[in-house]
């Protein structure tokens, strides 16, 4: 199953990256954002979208789809198979904008919404037609990041949650399917967790933003690229395994190692402690520099995993090789059909149409 056409709602960070992935997959996408500085922003994504994809589709990338603006959703949904919204996460707007999506979208359309955390349902409540809503959590930057969650409201068929995940999958990513919905649902629950404990351990003065950083990348963040938790901690277990582990370090939870269910309060006091920490940090960058450099190690570290397990792949780079070979193949593709375009008489005649 293959996406056609497709159309963004809202083109700030996420929803740019939606655009690139499609775009470079060589699907036509339509976009609605109200911020006149929305083509801007997108044009920027797409300039580092291009760079990486050209890096990383070492077969050759299918012919761009176009970008085009429209000035309205009802403009931008029209046609379209795929619908992904990723407006601001206020559910008073993702309420106005589903209702107004709904409206105008065909009638077998997904509706995917990028929300970080909001449930399904209580986005389907303002819709007529809500069996076709999922919730498609992406993964900054959404046009290298392989993975998104589709959770399924309370109204959601089956069907749709099936489609979703095969339209998902068409163009190179990893759809994981959510069985139950709740807030936040599985990766940013996690993430929170983190967060949470990261801020009061820069708040009570244990580390800087900059050493915490570097706790991380210098140890279980390269572990969690090729690995997840699960199957780190087996090999933790040593020979004994997983049971062992847990009778190691299961006591432990119940220690006070962690403020998991605290807060800190969110005061200026320390936004100013975060800001000026990550501002000495990596101030000598910016986002756009730093953006290339996230890029460029992220596809290197794809690549790596590409060839791991004896050249089989593994994790993210198993599909990684699998996205590169349909990337090709897709480039063919394009290129079968321009030739058969330029042979044919009837566009001898007239001059080829530019891609956005
Ligand atoms: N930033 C992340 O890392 C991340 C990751 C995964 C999911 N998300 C989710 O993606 C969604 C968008 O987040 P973002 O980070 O891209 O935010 P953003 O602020 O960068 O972009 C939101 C865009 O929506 C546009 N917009 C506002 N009202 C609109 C309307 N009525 N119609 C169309 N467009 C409208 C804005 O002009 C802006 O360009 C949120 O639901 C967020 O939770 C964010």
């Amino acid at each position: 199953m293959t996406i056609t056409r497709a159309a963004c709602v809202g083109g700030g960070v996420i929803g740019a990256g939606w655009v690139a992935r499609l775009a470079l997959n060589g699907i036509d996408v339509s976009i609605f954002d109200p911020d006149p500085e929305a083509k801007r922003k997108v044009g920027e994504v797409m300039k580092g979208a291009r760079r990486a994809y050209r890096r990383m589709a070492t077969n050759g990338l299918p012919r761009e789809g176009r970008i085009t603006y429209a000035k309205s959703i009802a403009e931008a949904v029209e046609g379209a198979d795929l619908i992904q919204e990723s407006v601001p996460e206020r559910l008073d707007l993702k309420h106005k904008v589903l209702a107004e999506i709904d409206a105008h979208a065909q009638r077998d359309a997904i509706i995917g919404s990028s929300t970080s955390g909001i449930k399904p349902t209580d986005m389907q409540s303002a819709m007529k037609r809500p069996q076709r809503l999922v919730v498609a959590h992406p993964f900054n930057p959404v046009y290298l990041l392989p993975l998104v969650e589709i959770v399924g409201g309370e109204k959601t068929k089956k069907k749709h949650v099936e489609r979703a995940r095969e339209l998902y999958a068409s163009i190179g990513m990893k759809p994981v399917v959510i069985r139950k919905e709740i807030e936040a649902f599985v990766g940013d629950r996690l993430l929170e967790a983190m967060w949470r404990e990261a801020l009061w351990l820069i708040k009570d003065g244990i580390c800087t933003v900059e050493e915490l950083d570097d706790i991380m990348r210098y140890s279980f963040g390269l572990r969690w690229a090729q690995m997840g938790m699960f199957q780190v901690y087996r090999i933790a277990g040593g020979e004994a395994g997983m049971r062992h582990f847990m009778a190691q370090f299961g006591p432990c939870l119940s220690w006070p190692w962690t403020k998991l269910m605290d807060v800190p309060e969110f005061n200026d006091e320390l936004v100013d402690l975060i800001a000026t920490q990550s501002d000495a940090q990596s101030g000598q960058w910016s986002i756009r520099e730093l953006e290339k450099i996230r890029d460029d190690n992220l596809v290197a570290m794809m690549e790596a995993l590409a060839r791991g397990d004896g050249g089989k792949g593994w994790g993210a780079g198993e599909l990684h090789k699998d996205y590169v070979k349909q990337l090709g193949k897709a480039a063919k593709g394009s290129k079968a059909a321009r030739k058969r375009k330029a042979e044919s008489p009837a566009n001898t005649l007239e001059p080829k149409s530019g891609k956005g």
